[in-house]
């Protein structure tokens, strides 16, 4: 059986860079849960141009899901994102995907179908242990999950983690933008409030290193495998 240790938390929490390192420390699997998101809003803005390519169109956004060749590295050392034989790993942080993925993140049936997906990579994986990192994974995805955490920060240290990352940019559209995607993402699921049995990890004070290790802290204390 394959042990998931599942991590939800907001844009900008260091979920990404953490799970990975977590996963890289236990020698577990690392599955970006939304990259799957991501990579969908991909192919349907690849559909072309006008209401072929609408991706608040849920009718568009269903019908290009129902079609999705999508394909993901669980490698924490070598990660990628393929649709059919694009590798789309870098056009999937562009920020006309990252305008479009609530749209698509937000139809039930498309959530239901990519849940599967990721329960299926995780059970497949071959590893002793996926993090399976997200917005809806201590609740939905794997609410009986080994280890549940929610990665948490505060806003402000969220959008300014957000700006480093995007250097270049303005920080007050960097938090805007931010801004806006929290609150499309928490209409759909609430990822800023910790669920019955989930451990919460509040990373506003702790730098990278910190994080991961009171990450890894809560994973020892939680199960005895590691
Ligand atoms: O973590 P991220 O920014 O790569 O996520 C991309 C989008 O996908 C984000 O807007 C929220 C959505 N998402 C989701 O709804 N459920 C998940 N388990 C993961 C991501």
């Amino acid at each position: 059986m394959t042990l998931t240790i599942a991590i939800d938390g907001p844009a900008g929490s260091g979920k990404s860079s953490v799970s990975k390192q977590v996963a890289r420390a236990l020698g577990y699997g690392y599955l970006d849960t939304g990259a799957a998101y991501r990579a969908l809003a991909w192919h349907v803005l690849a559909r072309g141009t006008g209401a072929a390519s609408d991706t608040a169109d849920e009718a568009v956004v269903v019908a290009a899901a129902s079609e999705f060749p999508y394909a993901i590295s669980l490698d924490p050392d070598d990660y990628w994102v393929r649709v059919g034989q694009a590798d789309v790993t870098a056009a999937i942080r562009e920020p006309r995907v990252t305008a479009a993925v609530s749209g698509v993140a937000r139809v039930s049936a498309v959530r239901a179908q990519v849940n599967e997906l990721f329960r299926r990579l995780v059970r497949d994986s071959g590893r002793p242990g996926v993090v399976v990192e997200g917005r809806d994974i201590t609740t939905v995805v794997a609410p009986d999950a080994a280890v549940r955490i929610l990665l948490t920060a505060a806003p402000e240290v969220r959008a300014a983690r957000r700006s480093a990352e995007l250097s270049g940019e303005d920080a007050h559209a960097v938090a805007a933008a931010l801004h806006r995607r929290d609150a499309a993402d928490s209409t759909v699921v609430d990822f800023l409030t910790a669920a019955d049995g989930v451990t919460v990890v509040d990373s506003t004070e702790l730098d990278f290193a910190q994080t991961v290790e009171a990450v890894l802290d809560v994973i020892s204390a939680t199960d005895p495998t590691p």
